[in-house]
């Protein structure tokens, strides 16, 4: 039986890399429909926490895509192209440039056969197609078995090829890798032995989301932080962030995972990356991981300061808590919400840093990646939840937005 809390203790200090995230938040501003997301506050959520304050980033609308993950898609995309196919060793400096970069180098014909490859539980592989068409590239992606129909229709509608693999993720994800040559380039969001630079792209493309949360809050910062993870790549940029801010334990900092899928607490509790086996069937799709990324885990494992198992049900609580304060929410989205509220009882609170006087940060990372299924748990659409936005104002309102 998998307990639900997994408390640890940090070290007292911990080397952390220093990134050039405005070069990165650059490139990002030279894609299509760049804005920075909204910060919203949600006095709602905070009663139910027992907090001061909770603030949810809302990554449900990002570069035109329902989540955050394109950040880290075209960040890795762009630099592996630089790299790989260019030569360079600077950073690439826009997509436009990146364009003018290939043809200048290649001719006319430098898309000729080459092209982008990823596996995915849908929004990574999204990201990337999408990069794909922006550079009219070719491209492939590998999804395990029983991923919704909705999130692979997304993926084709970027133009890409969608293959079903018959395994879970961490199968998708080996399948990914055999295709790899001098014209087919994998990026993939997670890492292993021997494969580090892209994945490594991937977490520092995900700084930009927590510049834009520093610039939106000013000198305040949170005191406690909710990160849903997969293989905890978006949880080491997030903790790279606030470690980087802040002394490390000014700011609790949590893992939530699927109770049927928690390879980050497996490992903690093994004290080395442990595989937990699939079948993962939450439907939780972007936490089903059952392999912790080689790169995150010692970020992950320096950082956390408790591991959050939660269910499914506990998620569709939280995206229909999210759905009154007018926030859309997919089963992963919720995740970081659900795993605080699994935890808010006054017996587990005192691990937790929910205290009275504290604001919690929660991110939700996509929106309604399957809309029949947000439907069914919510018994609203997205764009319902969306149009009763307006009049929830007492409920959620954004904050000073600086950029
Ligand atoms: C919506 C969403 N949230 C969170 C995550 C977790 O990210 P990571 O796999 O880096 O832990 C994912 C991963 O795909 C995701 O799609």
């Amino acid at each position: 039986m998998t307990k639900t809390f997994f408390p640890t203790t940090r070290p007292s200090s911990a080397a952390v890399p220093v990134l050039d995230t405005r070069a990165i938040r650059a490139f990002h501003q030279s894609l299509p429909g760049y804005a920075v997301t909204p910060l919203y506050s949600c006095p709602l959520l905070a009663e139910r926490l027992g907090v001061a304050r909770v603030l949810v980033k809302d990554e449900s609308k990002r570069l035109g895509l329902p989540s955050f993950k394109m950040l880290g898609a075209s960040w890795a995309t762009a630099t592996a192209i630089s790299r790989e196919w260019l030569g360079f060793a600077a950073n690439p400096e826009s997509i436009a440039q990146l364009k003018r970069d290939l043809a200048s180098t290649y001719g006319r014909t430098w898309r000729v056969g080459r092209r982008l490859v990823a596996a995915t539980d849908g929004n990574h592989g999204r990201g990337v197609a999408r990069m794909a068409r922006l550079l009219r590239l070719r491209c492939q992606i590998f999804v395990p078995a029983g991923t919704a129909k909705s999130r692979i229709r997304s993926i084709e509608r970027e133009g890409a090829r969608v293959d079903v693999v018959n395994g879970t993720y961490d199968d998708a994800i080996a399948r990914s890798a055999e295709e790899a040559s001098a014209t087919t380039l994998v990026v993939s969001d997670t890492s292993w032995d021997g494969y580090t630079e892209t994945p490594t792209n991937v977490i520092n493309g995900y700084s930009t989301m927590f510049s834009e949360i520093d610039d939106q809050m000013g000198l305040a910062q949170p005191n406690v932080v909710a990160f849903q993870a997969g293989v905890g790549a978006f949880a080491a940029a997030g903790m790279m962030h606030w470690a980087n801010r802040r002394k490390p334990s000014d700011v609790t900092m949590l893992a939530i995972e699927p109770s049927t899928a928690n390879c980050l607490m497996e490992s903690a509790r093994a004290g080395a990356i442990t595989l937990v086996p699939g079948p993962h069937e939450s439907t939780m799709a972007g936490l089903n991981c059952g392999l912790p990324s080689l790169i995150a885990w010692p970020m992950v494992e320096k950082f956390t300061d408790g591991y959050i198992a939660v269910t499914d049900d506990s998620t569709y609580a939280a995206m229909r808590l999210l759905a009154e304060c007018g926030i859309v929410a997919g089963e992963s989205g919720a995740a970081g919400l659900a795993g605080l509220l699994a935890v808010s009882d006054p017996d587990q609170r005192r691990h937790t840093g929910l205290t009275s006087d504290a604001t919690v940060l929660v991110i939700n990372t996509e929106g309604a990646t399957d809309p029949l299924n947000y439907r069914r748990v919510t018994g609203e659409t997205a764009k319902g939840v969306m149009r009763t936005q307006r009049r929830r104002q007492n409920r959620t309102h954004t904050i000073t937005v600086n950029s």
